[in-house]
C-alpha cells in the first residue's frame, strides 16, 4: 500500500489536494504528482509499458544507408585521380622509383638490390611500391611456410621496416598483401603517414610539381597477356585509351617496357612491367617459365623542361644510373 493511500482516499472522497496536503502535512506538489500517477495506474484500462526496441528504426537504417552511399560516391570520385603535389621547384626534375613485387620473406629475395633502391629515396626521388610486400600465405598455401626460412612474425618486422620510412608516395596492394586481413594490417602500418595506400590494387595519380603534371596509372596487375611482350597488360590499357604518362604494373614477376603514342592527345605513354626482388624462384624454375626479371625496379625521371616531348618521362631500368642522371639535372 502506498504511503499516501490515506490521502488518496480523502481526495477521492471529495477533498481538495491542497486541503488534504495541509491536513496530513505532505508537501502539496509531492501529493499532487503522486496522486496523478496513482490515478493513471488505477484508471481501469489495460496499459502496457513501452519497451524500447534494440534494433535501429527503419528511418535510422535508411538515413545510415543514404549517408554510406554518399561516402561511397565521394570515395569513388576521389580515387578516380588522386592529385599529389610533389615538392620540387618549377622546372626541376624529379624521380619516381617504382618497386616491383618485394616478397620480403621469400628465400630468394635480393636484399642487396632492395636496400640499394631504398637508399635512393629522398633527394627528389619518390617511391611507388607495386605490391606483394610479403608472401602472407593463406589457405593451403600456408604449407609454404615450411619451405621459407623467414617466419610469419619476422615477415611482419620486415614489412614494417619496409613501409615506415620517408620517401614513399604510394603503396599498391598486391594479391598477397590482401590475404589474411592484410588490408587492415597495411592500413594500420601506413596510419599517420603522408602516403597513399591503394587497397583496390590500383591508383591513378596526377603528380603536380615542377610546373607540370605527370599522370600515373599504377596497378598490381593490368589484365592481358602476350607471349611477345611482357608489358602487354599495361600496353593493352594504353591501346584502349589510358593516356597516362606512365602505366606501371607488377604481379607477373617479369620486366618489360613499351612506349605507346596516342595520336589524338599526343601523349607518349611509358608502359612498364616491373620484375620482382624475388630473384630466385624455384616455382618458376620447375615450371620452366621464360626468364625476364631483368629489372626488379625502374626509375622514371620526370623532366618538366621537356613537357610535350618524348623526354618528358625517361625510364631507367638501372635506378642507380638513373639517379646519377637525375642528380646531375637537379644541380
Ligand atoms: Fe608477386
Amino acid at each position: 500500500m502506498s504511503e499516501f493511500q490515506d490521502a488518496y482516499m480523502r481526495i477521492e472522497g471529495g477533498g481538495s489536494i491542497r486541503g488534504v496536503a495541509a491536513e496530513l502535512q505532505i508537501p502539496y506538489s509531492t501529493l499532487r504528482d503522486n496522486y496523478a500517477r496513482w490515478k493513471e495506474d488505477n484508471s481501469g484500462s489495460l496499459v502496457i509499458d513501452h519497451v524500447p526496441k534494440k534494433e535501429q528504426s527503419l528511418d535510422d537504417i535508411l538515413a545510415e544507408k543514404r549517408s554510406a552511399t554518399q561516402r561511397m560516391y565521394d570515395h569513388m570520385r576521389a580515387i578516380k585521380r588522386i592529385k599529389v603535389r610533389v615538392p620540387v621547384e618549377t622546372g626541376q626534375a624529379y624521380g619516381l622509383l617504382m618497386f616491383g613485387d618485394p616478397h620480403l620473406d621469400t628465400n630468394g629475395c635480393d636484399f642487396v638490390r632492395l636496400e640499394e633502391d631504398l637508399g635512393l629515396l629522398g633527394n627528389g626521388v619518390f617511391g611507388l611500391n607495386i605490391g606483394d610486400i610479403t608472401n602472407n600465405w593463406v589457405g593451403r598455401l600456408v604449407a609454404q611456410y615450411a619451405n621459407q626460412k623467414t617466419t610469419r612474425s619476422e615477415a611482419m618486422q620486415l614489412m614494417e621496416w619496409f613501409i615506415k620510412r620517408d620517401g614513399w608516395l604510394a603503396h599498391i596492394a598486391g594479391n598477397h598483401d590482401l590475404w589474411n586481413y592484410g588490408t587492415e594490417v597495411l592500413a594500420q602500418l601506413v596510419k599517420g603517414q603522408n602516403v597513399i595506400f591503394a587497397e583496390n590494387s590500383c591508383a591513378r595519380l596526377a603528380l603536380v610539381g615542377g610546373g607540370v603534371t605527370c599522370r600515373i596509372h599504377a596497378r598490381h596487375e593490368f589484365k592481358g597477356n602476350s607471349q611477345y611482350n611482357t608489358a602487354f597488360g599495361s600496353v593493352k590499357a594504353a591501346y584502349f585509351g589510358d593516356d597516362d604518362h606512365i602505366l606501371v604494373m607488377g604481379h607477373k614477376h617479369v620486366s618489360g617496357e613499351t612506349a605507346v603514342y596516342h595520336d589524338k592527345t599526343e601523349v607518349l605513354s611509358r608502359c612498364i612491367a616491373l620484375g620482382t626482388y624475388k630473384v630466385f624462384d624455384p616455382y618458376a624454375e620447375t615450371g620452366g617459365f621464360r626468364k625476364s626479371n631483368y629489372a626488379p625496379s625502374m626509375l622514371a625521371i620526370v623532366q618538366p623542361q621537356r613537357q610535350n616531348q618524348n623526354g618528358f618521362v625517361r625510364i631507367f631500368d638501372d635506378p642507380q644510373e638513373g639517379n646519377d642522371y637525375l642528380q646531375f639535372l637537379r644541380k
